[in-house]
């Protein structure tokens, strides 16, 4: 009997519970267990389990590979919160704001070193492929990540360029955790090429959610509203601001956060002005629903029968519901 979402997400807690951490040395550790215990909504395990149970593989094969992705994925905002610069992550402080940088580095990449261990412990037969998978979708992780910052200098960026940006930085590990289980479960080559379509369109939803939810979410996204703003982001909000603007319109889009006369509300609400004139949250807003409808069509398309579809789809729900 396949089990719901949250079973699967009490039984990876329950496992992550139990998951042993050296108590030394502190400044290692500590912010290894206080990120990986802060509140995060677990959605790439579940994601991966879900998935290895809907091509009737067992949870408890794959839960190595769960608790590695859930680890790589805590492991890139300890790095994430340097880079962007963010002092508040799930309503408390980064890493990166309790500890410094230094911390955050070498913290980060012991949980990357952690997340292979884990790894390494999945059936010998599977290994092998889902090891390619894994370290594939890091490097794509990574790749992301360095044309986010280097869009940060730049004052145009394509819809197209901003897609292949994000499809890297968020996409790649919902991916990588949907392919993941679907290997480990043993689902066909046509089934496996249909889930990475799936997760594409749904990380490239919630990555454009994400933005939207920087600029016009609320407390409850646990993350300083108006960060990207303040960061000089080129989130699909810019992005689409940028097309949309006369030439005086986008010196301003560009050019605020860097403006050392201005208090950050203001810088918030100067560029906000100009997003709420130009209607660029709308754009976003149709985008993303056009990515989740994508997503859920695609899973129409699988072999597999449609009772066994119920739990992905639910997943996908939720996200689209997202406000933290
Ligand atoms: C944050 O991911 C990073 C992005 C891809 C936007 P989540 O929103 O899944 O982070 P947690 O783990 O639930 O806090
Ligand atoms: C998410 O980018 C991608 C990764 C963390 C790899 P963001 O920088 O938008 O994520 P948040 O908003 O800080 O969670
Ligand atoms: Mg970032
Ligand atoms: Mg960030
Ligand atoms: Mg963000």
């Amino acid at each position: 009997m396949a089990h719901t979402n949250s079973e699967i997400l009490q039984l990876f807690e329950a496992t992550l519970s139990q998951m042993q951490t050296p108590e030394e040395p502190e400044l290692l550790y500590t912010p290894i267990i206080y990120s990986m215990s802060g509140g995060g909504k677990r959605l790439r395990p579940v994601l991966l389990l879900i998935t290895a149970e809907a091509f009737g593989g067992d949870v408890e094969g794959a839960m190595p590979a769960a608790l590695a992705v859930e680890i790589f994925h805590n492991f890139t905002l300890l790095h994430d919160d340097i880079m962007d610069n963010a002092a508040v992550r799930r309503g408390k402080p980064s890493v990166f704001a309790k500890w410094g940088g230094n911390v955050a580095i070498l913290s980060g990449d012991a949980m990357l070193i952690t997340a292979y261990k884990h790894l390494s412990r999945i059936s010998s037969e599977a290994l092998p492929r889902v090891m390619t998978i894994f370290s594939d979708m890091a490097l794509e992780v990574c790749e992301g990540q360095q044309y986010d910052m280097d869009f940060e200098s730049l004052d145009r960026v394509s819809v197209e360029e901003y897609l292949l940006m994000i499809e890297r930085k968020t996409s790649a590990l919902l991916r990588g955790a949907a392919m993941i289980g679907a290997t480990m479960a043993g689902a066909s080559e046509d089934d496996l090429r249909k889930i990475y379509r799936f997760t594409t369109e749904l990380g490239l939803a919630f990555q454009l959610q994400d933005d939207v939810l920087d600029s016009y979410g609320d407390e409850a996204l646990g993350k300083k509203i108006g960060g990207d703003i303040l960061e000089g982001k080129q989130t699909f909000l810019m992005v689409q601001a940028m097309n949309r603007a006369t030439d005086e319109e986008r010196e301003v889009l560009r050019n605020t956060h860097r403006d050392a006369s201005l208090s950050d509300a203001e810088k918030i609400a100067r560029v906000k002005a100009l997003y709420d004139k130009l209607e660029v949250r709308h754009i976003a807003e149709q985008q993303i629903e056009l990515r989740f409808d994508r997503a859920l069509s695609i899973l129409d398309t699988l072999s597999i029968d449609e009772s066994r579809t119920v739990n992905l789809r639910e997943f996908a729900r939720n996200l689209m519901g997202r406000k933290k």
